[in-house]
């Protein structure tokens, strides 16, 4: 069997591994590495519970070959808390019952968090447009866009205001 050496950094920590070419990012991370919290949910790149970073940019971990991120500084829900103290998008979606099953969470929030690196104060239209990669079947998405809008400083972790559809908005703000 041949093998690849690749190594890269993994939520600040140096990880190395002999791969075959084939092997899929999200495999080198759930198999080898052990870091289980990205998830896989389809075959065919649309449902985004694979969802990273490399190098800064958001990234379907299916899509890549591990040895296509040799080199690269990789960062998964593993590495979003700061030790007990939750990120500020993981409280959001305690704080807004942002899931009911949790399997797209992992992705979401890093899917959130590297559209709140682009955008400080995206409005609604802007989140449901940057999580539009990302697939829930259960939450219907309007506490997920609440959690996103509290992690921007938009919301408060008590505010139960209601979140309007984009289209509903934008269909009052028209008339
Ligand atoms: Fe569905 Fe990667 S597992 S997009
Ligand atoms: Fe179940 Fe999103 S909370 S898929």
């Amino acid at each position: 069997m041949t093998t690849q050496h690749v190594r890269l950094t993994v939520n600040g920590e140096v990880r190395e591994a002999d791969v075959e070419p084939r092997l899929l990012l999200v495999h080198l991370l759930r198999d080898v590495f052990l870091l289980t919290g990205t998830h896989i949910g389809c075959d065919t790149s649309n449902c985004g519970a694979c969802t990273i970073h490399v190098n800064g940019q958001s990234a379907k971990s299916c899509t890549m070959l591990a040895v296509q991120a040799d080199g690269a500084e990789i960062r998964t829900i593993e590495g979003m808390a700061d030790g007990a103290t939750l990120h500020p998008l993981q409280q959001a979606f305690w704080d807004q019952h942002g899931l009911q099953c949790g399997f797209c969470t992992p992705g979401m929030i890093m899917q959130a968090a590297w559209l709140l690196d682009q955008n400080e104060k995206p409005s609604e239209a802007e989140i449901r447009h940057g999580i539009s990669g990302n697939l829930c079947r259960c939450t219907g998405y309007v506490n997920i866009v609440k959690a996103i809008q509290q992690a921007s400083g938009q919301l408060g972790t008590g505010d139960s205001a209601r979140v309007e559809a984009a289209g509903t908005v934008e269909a009052t703000a028209a008339s």
